[in-house]
């Protein structure tokens, strides 16, 4: 399939290999998430935002119990990528169980896990930049080929039902709620890298403006950053609001997932903030720690990745280090400088 990139997305696909593309099926558009929530993630008090559980089912089981204390309407919306290393069946079915016993929408890898063709040409789908090595983008199409062994015809179908993408509102606050970007199930326009770029900003605050919200909140680009944009109302920033993954460590030495929370009240467990928190549109908005037994889940991931495995050599060093990047790199003001 020939590189398919939408004119105004700053990291499409680099090549048509395989895992590089991003197919048409993936796009929308900005002016898609300018309508009314639905009924049932309007008015929400507290709504929790799980991007990137992959598969692990302790983040999983920590996140369900975060979720069961909080009180009020809540929501709980899983935002694509919640399997990946969960190629063992049983693990599987239980991931797929719980996240569809909530909302969710489909990420790369289950909107390429429904796909009937096996052999397609996106591969894992991530349509991996140019800075992602082609090493990496081999394994994650061999993973996802695994993958497929472990989902029977039945839990692809409900796979491939889910959405896109999703409007909630928390209070006053319109959200836009993606895998990828504002264009893309899979785009990179919500990276951390690209927004340190303030061309790249100034063209996501064109998004905002045509998609009429005050945040997205996304994953995929495995990498947490809160970062605000120009040009809200009364002189407010909008906030694009990326989790990185729910389900493998974020910052160098600490082994949290992180999830997004945003809430009409501050949250009050004992789960740590990594210092993303702000206050957006009257709401309380948070990255907070998903904690769970890192040496267990370790030892977990490697009964189904062994050393050598695709999953083995590109993720262990990030489960059990977690990636070259500090909390103090993911709160960012609209110039794109730390906030305190
Ligand atoms: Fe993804």
């Amino acid at each position: 399939m020939a590189e398919v990139a939408a004119p105004d997305n700053p990291a499409p696909a680099v090549g048509s290999a395989p895992g590089r593309s991003c197919p048409l099926h993936y796009r929308y558009q900005p002016a898609d998430f300018a309508v009314a929530a639905p009924a049932h993630l309007r008015s929400i008090d507290v709504l929790y935002v799980v991007g990137g559980l992959y598969g692990n089912p302790l983040a999983l089981e920590r996140v369900l119990e975060m979720f069961d204390r909080e009180r009020g309407r809540k929501r709980l919306v899983f935002n694509g990528d919640f399997h990946w290393f969960d190629a063992d069946p049983e693990v599987f079915a239980r991931v797929q169980r719980d996240v569809l016993a909530h909302e969710a929408l489909r990420g790369n890898v289950e909107t390429e896990l429904a796909d009937p063709d096996a052999d397609a040409d996106a591969g894992c789908g991530c349509a991996y930049p140019d800075w992602v090595g082609d090493g990496v983008v081999e394994r994650s199409n061999r993973i996802l080929a695994r993958l497929r062994t472990a989902a029977n015809a039945a839990q692809r179908a409900a796979l491939s039902a889910l959405p896109m993408w999703q409007r909630a509102d928390v209070g006053s606050l319109r959200l836009g709620i993606v895998h990828g970007d504002a264009t893309s199930l899979a785009g990179w326009g919500f990276a951390q890298e690209h927004l340190r770029d303030a061309g790249h900003r100034e063209q996501v605050a064109g998004w905002f403006d045509r998609a009429d919200v005050d945040a997205f909140a996304c994953t995929h680009t495995c990498l947490p950053v809160f970062q605000a944009i120009r040009g809200g109302q009364a002189g407010q920033p909008r906030w694009v609001l990326n989790n990185g993954a729910t389900g493998m460590p974020n910052f160098r030495g600490d082994h949290a997932g992180l999830l997004t929370r945003v809430a009409v009240s501050p949250f009050e467990g004992d789960e740590r903030r990594f210092g993303m928190g702000l206050a957006a549109g009257g709401v309380h908005v948070d990255a907070i720690g998903v904690e769970f037994d890192a040496g267990a889940w370790l030892r977990c991931f490697g009964q189904h990745w062994p050393p050598g495995s695709d999953a083995h050599v590109s993720y262990f060093d990030r489960i059990a280090e977690g990636p070259a990047y500090v909390p103090r790199e993911a709160l960012r003001d609209v110039d794109g400088e730390p906030l305190p």
